[in-house]
This record gives structure tokens, C-alpha cells and sequence, in this order.
């Protein structure tokens, strides 16, 4: 009687409301004050002409109603241009997009709509937790990637990504569609930290290989590269009957994204695009130090706004937490092979970054 459905019950625990809780918990005790590099929320928002587009959209008396259901035109129309200059890929905006409230849902619906209760899907490990309750959302059951000779109905991939904060290995997008095309398997790639890459590497989207949109999507997240996390917003493109399927969904789970947010997410992707350049660099800037700081520990950073190291073989993250008043994600939340590594986020002002690094830096000399 009244049980929670199985399907609840699947779910995992959810890992960054739980880091949260650990987190401010700790912040409460007595001690100095916490320094948190935990978190992967975008410390600097959106340029202001996108602010003013959001707020210009509405004053409007007209803007208020349902939006149409699966998006404004004009912002398909915008990401299809972003893809064509910035990436080489070509998309029927009218086919190829899907309007997201944030990538996150997509992260949910790619597993709804691609693949039947029972089946498999590979996840890397580690992997950004949500993809964990997608599979389990979905009835479906996860293995780790380990190679393209893995028998599944589908795939997610995710350069650069997180927590790892590595980019694609060259071929690896090429082998990824080959394994779809031999296996009638789906791929969705997770492009969220797309734009946010280091040491003169050029985004790469999935789709720029041959033949991929006849295997997948990719979801392109407004808020790492625009600093809109917030308002929720970013596109599934690609494939064009997994686009109808997940606009198929959404049909019925949503009623389409309040207009003003679509009308300044077109004013973000077809303005100025001096922003995103000047986070990107910051957050380059910013690795460096943390390499700096980090000299002699196993530590890494390609892209994203992350730096994954390998802790000590004294050292936990809860040790870091308490006794040194540093907080950072431990490792084994992103899948069982991220055990004895953790991960810690640039997102942060200047200032706290480097009274963080000390104290990462005392603890793990
Ligand atoms: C790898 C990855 N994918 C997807 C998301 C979700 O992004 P969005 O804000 O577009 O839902 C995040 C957010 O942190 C992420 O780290």
C-alpha cells in the first residue's frame, strides 16, 4: 500500500546532494571557515546584453503564454549556426535540435528514449553521476566502458569530462561510431564542458565525425559555456529520430521553456562571444596554479573547470574536510574506478582558489 515504486527505489543515492549536505555540515562546526572546491557551479553568470534580452523579452504583455512545446525556431536555428562555424557540423535546425531545459534532462530522456527496460548501457567510470540514474531510471543496467568490444544497446561518452577533466583521445570518437553502426547500438555524447579546453585544443564536437549522427546525439549545456546554470537550457542535436523521440516526451512531460529564457539564449549564442573566451582563459589560468600546487601528486587537467588528482595513500577526502578545512568530491561518487582520486573544481573566485590550493598543498606535501 502506497510503497514507493521500484522504479524510485533504483534510483542511486544522489551523489551532489549528498556531497552538499556533507559539506555544510562541516562548514557548521567550529574551525576556521571551509573552503569549498566541491562544487562545479559556474561562479561568474551570463554577459549582461543576454541578462538584458531575458528581461526585455519580459516586460512583453505577449510572452507569457505556453511557448510553443518544442521550442522557438530561431533558437534551433541559432545552435545550428554556433555548430556549423564553431564545430564543422551541419544541422537541419528543424530535424536535428531538440530544445532542453537543461542537459540534465536530456541525460534522463536519451536513456528513456533509446533504449527497452532490461537493457545494457555503457557508462564511463568514472562518469558524471547522473548517468547512473538515467540507466536506472530507465530499467536498464550499466557496465563500465572498457573497450569497443562491449555488447550493449548503447553508450555514453563525455569529453572533456568530468570529473577527469580529460579530452578526447584521438580516434576514439571514430571507434565509437563503428561499435554503434556493428552493434544497432545508440551513442549519446555529453558535450557539456565542450568549450572549455586548455593548452590550445580546439573543441570537438561528436558530430564532426563521419557517420555519427546515424548513431547518436549530443547535448550541448548552456550552462558551462554561457554561465547559465540556472535558468536551465541546452539542445540535444544530432540524430534525427532520437530528436523527434525525445520532442516526443517532452510533448508530454512539458509544456515547452518559458520564451524570455529561449529569447536570451539566442541573444548568448548569436551576440558577442568575447565571454566565453575570457572564461575558458580564466579557467586555464586557474588549472595552472592549481598544477602548480598540486606539484608531485598525480593531477590532470585538459579541459572543463575540474582538476582530477590522486589522493596520497594517508590521505582521504573526509581527512581533507575535516582536519584541513578543504572540501573537494571524492572520487568514488563518479563510479568505483574513481576510488582514491577526488576532484576539485575552479569555479571559484581567485581568492578562495588560492586559499584553497594552500591548504590542499600543506595536506598533501
Ligand atoms: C558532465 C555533465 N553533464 C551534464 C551536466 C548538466 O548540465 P545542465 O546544467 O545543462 O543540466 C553537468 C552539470 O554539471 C555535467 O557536469
Amino acid at each position: 500500500m502506497r510503497e514507493r515504486p521500484e522504479r524510485l527505489n533504483r534510483l542511486p543515492e544522489q551523489y551532489f546532494t549528498s556531497l552538499l549536505a556533507r559539506v555544510s555540515a562541516a562548514a557548521a562546526e567550529d574551525g576556521e571557515p571551509l573552503v569549498d572546491l566541491g562544487r562545479g557551479n559556474p561562479e561568474v553568470g551570463p554577459p549582461e546584453h543576454v541578462v538584458r534580452a531575458l528581461t526585455q523579452c519580459a516586460e512583453r504583455h505577449d510572452v507569457h503564454g505556453y511557448a510553443p512545446f518544442s521550442g522557438v525556431p530561431a533558437l534551433k536555428e541559432a545552435i545550428a549556426v554556433r555548430y556549423g562555424e564553431l564545430y564543422g557540423v551541419h544541422l537541419d535546425a528543424a530535424r536535428e535540435v531538440a530544445v532542453l531545459p537543461g542537459t540534465k534532462t536530456g541525460l534522463m530522456e536519451f536513456a528513456l528514449c533509446a533504449v527497452e527496460g532490461g537493457g545494457t548501457i555503457v557508462l564511463p567510470d568514472p562518469g558524471y553521476p547522473d548517468y547512473f540514474s538515467a540507466v536506472a531510471l530507465a530499467g536498464a543496467t550499466h557496465v563500465p566502458f572498457t573497450g569497443f568490444d562491449v555488447v550493449a544497446d548503447a553508450m555514453y561518452l563525455n569529453f572533456p569530462s568530468n570529473p577527469t577533466a580529460a579530452t578526447v583521445p584521438d580516434g576514439l570518437f571514430e571507434e565509437a561510431v563503428q561499435w554503434a553502426e556493428r552493434s544497432e547500438a545508440w551513442v549519446l555524447h555529453d558535450f557539456a564542458y565542450g568549450d572549455l579546453v586548455f593548452d590550445g585544443r580546439r573543441p570537438q564536437s561528436f558530430l564532426a565525425v563521419d557517420g555519427a549522427r546515424h548513431v547518436g546525439i549530443e547535448l550541448f549545456s548552456m550552462s558551462k559555456t554561457y554561465g547559465m546554470a540556472g535558468w536551465r537550457l541546452g539542445f540535444a542535436v544530432g540524430n534525427a529520430e532520437l530528436v523527434r523521440r525525445i520532442e516526443l516526451l517532452q510533448d508530454h512531460a512539458f509544456a515547452g521553456i518559458f520564451r524570455p529564457i529561449q529569447e536570451a539564449g539566442i541573444a548568448a549564442l548569436t551576440g558577442p562571444q568575447d565571454s566565453v573566451e575570457k572564461r575558458r582563459a580564466t579557467y586555464e589560468r586557474r588549472r595552472d596554479r592549481a598544477l602548480v600546487a598540486l606539484e608531485g601528486i598525480d593531477a590532470q587537467s585538459e579541459g572543463t573547470f575540474f582538476v582530477w588528482f590522486r589522493l596520497p595513500d594517508s590521505m582521504t577526502v573526509e581527512r581533507l574536510l575535516v582536519e584541513h578545512r578543504v572540501a573537494v568530491a571524492p572520487g568514488e561518487g563518479f563510479g568505483v574506478r574513481g576510488a582514491g582520486w577526488a576532484r576539485l573544481s575552479l569555479a571559484i573566485s581567485d581568492e578562495l582558489l588560492d586559499r584553497g590550493l594552500e591548504r590542499l598543498h600543506a595536506a598533501l606535501a
